[in-house]
């Protein structure tokens, strides 16, 4: 059990959620604090029954704390978790800013449990939403066939941009019903009722910052710097959980039946795929749950060793705050 633990981030979407998580799961610690911006210095929230003043994030907020779950934009990751490092503090940081640094951990718990004991410096990373279910799903398949290359393509949900992408959305949808302006927040083009193919910065061969983390963040997390991954991702006007279209070319071929078996044999996997019943994996139906699901399992028409699925998961869950919470489980319980 820890003494002191910090929730940073704590009135975020993600924040709100390991709250909700650190109480359903009944995470052990003795004092609790939560920590966020200047903005929200001073408001009060209500945890296990108790009223908490949020206050604001300084280096001298981890003195004495041994354990942070961090869910803070990239810059401010990057400014703060060397000051809690360096009194002591071990940061879960859900940012992208530290997941590539050769001497963080980036941890899935069904992944690769193990790495956590690599958290030499002090930071262990989640990694990025989208990534995460991506892995959990290709993962059992790697192991039986190995897996050589990946065609990715994203359907990903408002709230992956955080509270002010949720607000966008309802405020566009409701201006455009309405037939008002809207003057978005965050992204770079209306999202009510568009689907936009750019998440992130511009970077190298006209890939985005996002979809280069379904790259560099599945090799790492797999320890393959072989596979091949063409990614691409867009936002669609959907408030909760991403969907991801996902072809993988195997050394060893994947049947369905096999592929079924394999997912149902893999911790934190649900497949939902009957097709006569109109059974497959729907945001609407995966928002709330901490699986991964997975459906519509094919093999691939265009290849001899390709397999061909649907998958969703809720990205402020899995692809964050519950997967947090389970590294920090295994954090405390000497893992
Ligand atoms: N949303 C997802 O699905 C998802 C999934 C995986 C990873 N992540 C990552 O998790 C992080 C948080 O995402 P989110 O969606 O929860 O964003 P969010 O809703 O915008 O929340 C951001 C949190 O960070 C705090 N914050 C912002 N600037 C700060 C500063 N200068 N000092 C201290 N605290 C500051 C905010 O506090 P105030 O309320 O005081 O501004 C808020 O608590 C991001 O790095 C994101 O990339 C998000």
């Amino acid at each position: 059990m820890y003494e002191s633990i910090a929730v940073v981030g704590a009135t975020g979407a993600v924040g709100t959620l390991i709250l909700e998580l650190l109480e359903k799961r009944n995470f052990p610690f003795r004092t609790i604090k939560f920590l966020a911006s200047k903005r929200s210095a001073g408001k009060e929230l209500l945890f296990r029954g108790k009223t908490y003043t949020i206050e604001e994030l300084t280096p001298d907020s981890f003195v004495g704390v041994q354990l942070a779950i961090a869910s803070t934009p990239d810059e401010t990751a990057r400014d703060f978790v060397p000051e809690a490092v360096k009194r002591g503090t071990l940061v879960i940081d859900e940012s992208g800013y530290w997941r590539m640094n050769p001497d963080v951990p980036l941890v899935i718990p069904e992944v690769n449990a193990a790495d956590i004991k690599k958290a030499t410096k002090g930071i262990i990373s989640s990694p990025n939403c989208s990534t995460t279910q991506l892995v959990v799903a290709v993962k059992p398949l790697h192991d039986f066939g190995r897996v050589r290359r990946i065609v990715v393509s994203t359907y990903q949900a408002v709230s992956g941009a955080g509270l002010v992408g949720t607000r966008d959305l309802e405020g566009g949808t409701r201006a455009k019903l309405e037939g008002n302006n809207y003057q978005y927040e965050c992204f770079p083009h209306p999202i009510a009722f568009n689907c936009i193919p750019q998440i992130g910065s511009v970077k190298e061969k006209g890939y985005t910052s996002e979809e280069l983390k379904l790259l560099y963040e599945t090799r790492k997390i797999l320890g393959d710097d072989s596979i091949k991954v063409c990614p691409t991702a867009v936002r669609v006007p959907v408030a909760n959980c991403h969907s991801e279209s996902i072809l993988v070319e195997t050394e060893r071929k994947i049947t369905v039946e096999k592929a079924r078996e394999l997912f149902a044999g893999m911790d934190g996997v649900v497949v939902m795929d009957d097709m006569l019943k109109k059974e497959y994996p729907l945001p609407h139906f995966c928002t709330g749950r901490d699986e991964v699901f997975v459906g519509r399992i094919r093999e691939d028409l265009s290849l001899e060793n390709g397999l061909a699925f649907w998958c969703v998961s809720d990205n402020l869950r899995k692809g964050a705050a519950t997967n947090a919470v389970q590294i920090a489980e295994l954090v405390v319980n000497g893992l």
